[in-house]
């Protein structure tokens, strides 16, 4: 998401999903490697070496990708442990009670990032993931959660589920001689409609021909491409500027751009931000949402008598009345998917006072890693290293299963993302059998770990074939 949004490769051109996720990577890894620590703590963690230990462990970051390097650190040191990044100390938590310490704590609602790099993306003290200007974050972050919560929630499953119908109808046009179909542009597809219709409202024709460049198969790499991206949200935002100024009477119920465009005409946000916090919205589902839901659909192929059961509990309800807390099995799967193969691994902080984390002193300014997805498969679950519905059959205790965060900084979209998640797999699975290419598994295709987990984008292993589905729903 955002965070996620962050870390797509700046050195080559590997699909977008990432726009974002280049952004953070190019934040977190600043090639400007200036070694400016001379703190040694007692902590575990490689040693300073005379300046060596911080090069070779920022080397590390750039090489595997940060998600890879927090668990070689973690599994190495254990589950508190002291590495550097662009000559910062930080640390790397994997450990249940210190991961939710952080999390609840209001010492650590900043994040930590290289201020060049974020300044390239615009992030530096702009729209709300990156943002560690905590008084315009806290003001930002108001209208983000109005617009993920509440009535703007009820909305979502009738337009999730509208939206996959709709591009499921055309899934000819995306299908290639083989029969296959890039499920990974037609996932995107569905979540770009969905941002648009729940948070931007332009007409979609003209946002998905902007947009689709950059959410899509980009050929980023350059920082260049922000400054391109952020020109066509602010032509979005500009159309949608005359839709306000043209319409005789106003929603009751207003879309998060058109809050924003108020709230900048009251002089409570600047034009920036504005854009910033459009951008951010609309870039933060499609970057998370369609590779989980990606991964998902792989692991239901490896695990044919889930999909049964998930089959036979959407075949008894109706989708558009049901309350989604009643599908059960489904939500089950969900998590688990979210646990076992997560597209968010970690989150970045910083410590804005002194602490003391399960006994360690923390020192104000701090950067702390919460490496999320280790800890998901070190504690509490009965089969960590499975992928079992088994390991949800008991109520899990919130503290040891945070796949978006709790607390002030948390995933403020984690309430609509479960539901649409829910609602497009419903829809999609009530409609079709959907099988990876021959021989293709999550463990088999090609992936990286920057700042999320994604597959590496070749035809190959994003190719599946549809199989409809004989079945009657309520
Ligand atoms: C932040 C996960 C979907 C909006 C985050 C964080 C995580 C996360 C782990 C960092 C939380 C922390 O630091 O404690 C996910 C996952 C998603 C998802 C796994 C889907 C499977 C979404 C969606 C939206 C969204 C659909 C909005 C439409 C955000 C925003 C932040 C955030 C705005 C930054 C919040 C802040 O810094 O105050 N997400 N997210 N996310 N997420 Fe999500």
């Amino acid at each position: 998401d955002l965070l996620t949004v962050m870390a797509t490769s700046i050195v080559d051109d590997t699909p977008v999903s990432g726009t974002l996720l280049l952004l953070l990577l190019l934040c977190i890894l600043n090639p400007a490697l200036t070694c400016v620590s001379t703190v040694r703590t007692s902590m575990a963690g490689p040693f300073f070496w005379a300046g060596l230990g911080p090069i070779l462990s920022y080397s590390r970051f750039i090489w595997s990708g940060i998600g890879t390097a927090c668990n070689y650190y973690n599994k190495r040191y254990g589950s508190m442990v002291r590495v550097w990044i662009n000559g910062e100390e930080t640390l790397i938590l994997s450990k249940s009670s210190a991961v939710y310490h952080v999390l609840k704590s209001a010492h650590y609602i900043a994040r930590f990032a290289s201020k060049q790099g974020l300044q390239c993306i615009g992030m530096d003290g702009r729209g709300i993931i990156f943002n560690s200007d905590i008084p315009l974050w806290k003001k930002v972050r108001t209208y983000f959660a109005k617009a993920l919560t509440g009535p703007g929630l009820q909305r979502t499953v009738g337009i999730c589920v509208s939206a996959t119908d709709r591009h499921l109808e055309r899934l000819q046009e995306m299908t290639d001689p083989t029969g296959h179909v890039d499920v990974l542009n037609l996932l995107r597809c569905i979540v770009v409609d969905i941002s648009n219709k729940l948070f931007l409202r332009v007409p979609f024709p003209s946002s998905e021909k902007h947009l689709k460049p950059y959410l899509f198969k980009n050929t980023v790499g350059q920082k260049s491409i922000y400054k391109e991206l952020q020109d066509v949200m602010e032509s979005l935002i500009e159309t949608k500027r005359r839709i306000i100024s043209e319409s005789e009477t106003l929603d009751d119920d207003l879309d998060f751009t058109s809050e924003l465009i108020f709230a900048q005409n009251h002089g409570e946000l600047s034009a920036d931000d504005v854009r910033q916090c459009v951008l951010e919205m609309v870039i933060a589902a499609p970057d998370t949402l369609s590779i989980s839901l990606f991964f998902m659909l792989m692991l239901l192929k490896q695990n044919p008598e889930m999909e049964i059961r998930i089959v036979e509990e959407i075949s008894e309800k109706d989708v558009m009345t049901v309350d989604f807390q009643n599908f059960r099995v489904l939500e089950s799967f969900i998590n688990e998917s979210m646990r076992f193969h997560p597209v968010v691994d970690f989150t970045m902080r910083k410590a804005l006072e002194d602490d003391v984390i399960d006994g360690t002193k923390i020192s104000k300014g701090t950067n702390i890693i919460l490496n999320i997805g280790l800890m998901h498969k070190t504690e509490f679950f009965p089969k960590p290293n499975e992928f079992s519905l088994e390991n949800f059959d008991k109520t899990v205790p919130s503290r040891f299963f945070q796949p978006f965060g709790c607390g002030p900084r948390s995933c403020v979209g984690k309430h609509i993302a479960m539901m649409m998640m829910k609602a497009v797999l419903v829809t999609l699975l009530s409609r079709y059998s959907v099988c990876p290419r021959h021989g293709n598994t999550l463990s088999s295709i090609r992936q990286t770990n920057n700042l999320s987990q994604q597959p590496v984008e070749d035809e190959q292993s994003l190719a599946m074939r549809f199989i409809p589905r004989q079945m009657t729903t309520t």
